[in-house]
């Protein structure tokens, strides 16, 4: 049987500035999505990438009195180190002023206007540079950016508008026919609400700011910054050029991971120019909050940043991974503290599994001269653990990262008290042939919950999860585990020596 193809997306964060760690929140919710999908044997590809154009970008470099190319060379090279540093998964990697990109924002371009869906018009209002958006007078809030509360430019100029008016009402029927195509639902009928308001013609083109995709049919205009930069999603398949085997065989997308703050973007602009070139609209849009430090949103400008690299030095990358996706529900804001991290890294990480996997390995040394036993006693651990693997693609399917998490450690504690319960310790002190089979059955049970666990725990752990295969001596990398075929309780055969033992999550001291 042909494999299901999974398509997923992260939105591609301005060059402007070093990565802060709201972003990586998005690749890691992200990455956890398309490792699962691996993991449950679908086709997965996950893209992600850099947006390089606008206003905001060439700023940034003229005051580094560079190139805006120098600029975004170094920025993007920056961006995939960290995404090595995270260990997301990201199967493709496009930028905004890759030439085969920008050519085919030249063809899309043509494409709308031989649909009749661009016109030319004077455009006079306010822009947003942060935010790289045009703004009503009746948007703004005490005359600033609505979104940013930053202070907005005075703009006219004669710009290529998009009609965008002409979609409102299939838009709105898109979204009542496909209930899951937003969400969180407060996000769904955040988009209704605009849409019901009524939608104005955009401005697609700049002449003032040059740092763009050139317009094929006009040349003293550059395409404006945001819509070339949701045409990423396909032109990194291929879209409209020699090669579209990616396009023809991954689109529509499965899944955009997005930010609340740019929702409009895709749950308006991107479906209508979709619709405008005739293309399937992706399967669902899917609108993470905002990271907060305390109650304030991460903004390099305010000087309020959570920088990934002395993150990472500082807890770890699975910590962090593990921390962003246990602690925050999906949808909602939620705020990283020093005091919360420690709290649950100490507890559910360097106590309960930290500890389980050390305790045991080292039983199995003392007890069995670290070769795993194979023997099981108990059904309870089957039924359990088939519960689990049930539930699990169902809390993934909606993003409920941190129920999933939980199931798990359910999983994991009975581990804990099995061993607590069972005292190996005893059994080994008197080990007439009832108390070793006991004894064998008890160190096996618990192992066998550790990998199944660990396999489950793969998508948000990955680099933690490979040293607990180690440490049981399971050669096999953790990126070719299937769920069907190594998730199978009793699947483990033992008679395996395990390997070198290895802390996983030393404890943090929390009044250092
Ligand atoms: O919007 N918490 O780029 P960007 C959570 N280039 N998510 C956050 C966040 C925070 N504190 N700050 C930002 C752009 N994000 C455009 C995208 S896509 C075709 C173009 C999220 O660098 C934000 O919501 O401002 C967005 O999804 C992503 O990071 C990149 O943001």
């Amino acid at each position: 049987m042909d494999k299901e193809k999974f398509y997923i997306t992260t939105a591609i964060p301005y060059m402007n500035a070093k990565l802060h760690l709201g972003q990586i929140y998005e690749f890691i919710l992200t990455d956890v999505v398309a490792r699962f999908s691996r993991l449950s044997g679908r086709d997965t590809l996950f893209l992600t990438g850099a947006d390089e154009h606008g206003q905001k970008i060439s700023k940034a470099a003229e005051e580094k009195g560079i190139s805006p190319q120098e600029y975004v060379d170094r920025m993007a090279e920056d961006m995939q180190r960290l995404l090595k540093l995270y260990n997301i998964s990201n199967d493709l990697f496009i930028r905004t002023t890759d030439k085969k990109h920008e050519k085919i924002v030249q063809n899309i371009l043509i494409k709308l206007k031989e649909n009749g869906d661009l016109y030319k018009d004077v455009y006079e209002g306010k822009y947003c540079v942060p935010c790289e958006t045009f703004l009503l007078d009746s948007q703004l809030i005490d005359g600033r950016c609505p979104q940013c509360n930053r202070e907005v430019e005075y703009v006219k100029e004669e710009n290529y508008f998009f009609k965008l008016s002409k979609y409102e009402e299939k838009i709105i029927k898109h979204i009542e026919r496909n209930p899951d195509f937003i969400v969180p639902e407060t996000r769904k009928n955040e988009v209704l609400g605009i849409l019901r308001q009524g939608l104005k013609d955009i401005s697609i083109s700049r002449t003032a700011v040059k740092w763009g995709v050139p317009i094929p049919f006009d040349p003293d205009h550059y395409c404006y910054v945001w819509v070339d930069a949701l045409i990423n999603y396909i032109s990194a398949l291929g879209y409209s050029s020699d090669n579209d085997d990616l396009f023809k065989y991954y689109w529509p997308a499965n899944q955009h991971h997005i930010g609340k703050d740019i929702l409009k973007f895709h749950a308006i602009i991107w479906p209508a120019m979709l619709m405008s070139l005739g293309i399937e609209l992706p399967g669902q849009i899917a609108v993470h909050g905002w990271l907060l430090m305390g109650e304030e949103k991460l903004s390099k400008s305010k000087g309020i940043v959570l920088d990934p690299d002395e993150m990472s030095e500082k807890y770890g990358v699975d910590g962090i991974r593990y921390f962003l996706t246990r602690e925050i529900s999906f949808g909602q804001d939620g705020s990283f503290t020093d005091k919360a991290f420690i709290r649950r890294y100490n507890s559910d990480l360097s106590n309960d599994i930290g500890n389980l996997v050390s305790r045991t390995l080292v039983m199995i040394e003392k007890y069995r001269g670290g070769t795993i036993p194979h023997r099981t006693l108990n059904p309870v651990f089957k039924q359990k653990w088939d519960e689990i693997k049930k539930e699990a693609p169902e809390y993934i399917d909606d993003f409920r990262f941190s129920d999933y998490l939980a199931s798990v450690w359910e999983f994991i504690n009975m581990a804990n008290k099995h061993i607590e319960d069972s005292k190996p310790w005893n059994l080994a002190k008197n080990e007439n042939e009832e108390n070793c089979k006991k004894l064998d059955a008890v160190l096996y049970e618990v192992v066998e919950i550790i990998r199944l666990s660990t396999i489950l725990l793969s998508p948000f752990m990955p680099s933690t999860c490979q040293k607990i295969f180690s440490q049981l001596g399971i050669s096999k990398n953790i990126e070719e585990i299937s769920i069907e075929e190594d998730g199978v309780w009793g699947k483990f055969e033992g008679g395996t020596k395990t390997g070198t033992r290895e802390i996983l999550f030393p404890r943090i001291n929390e009044n250092q």
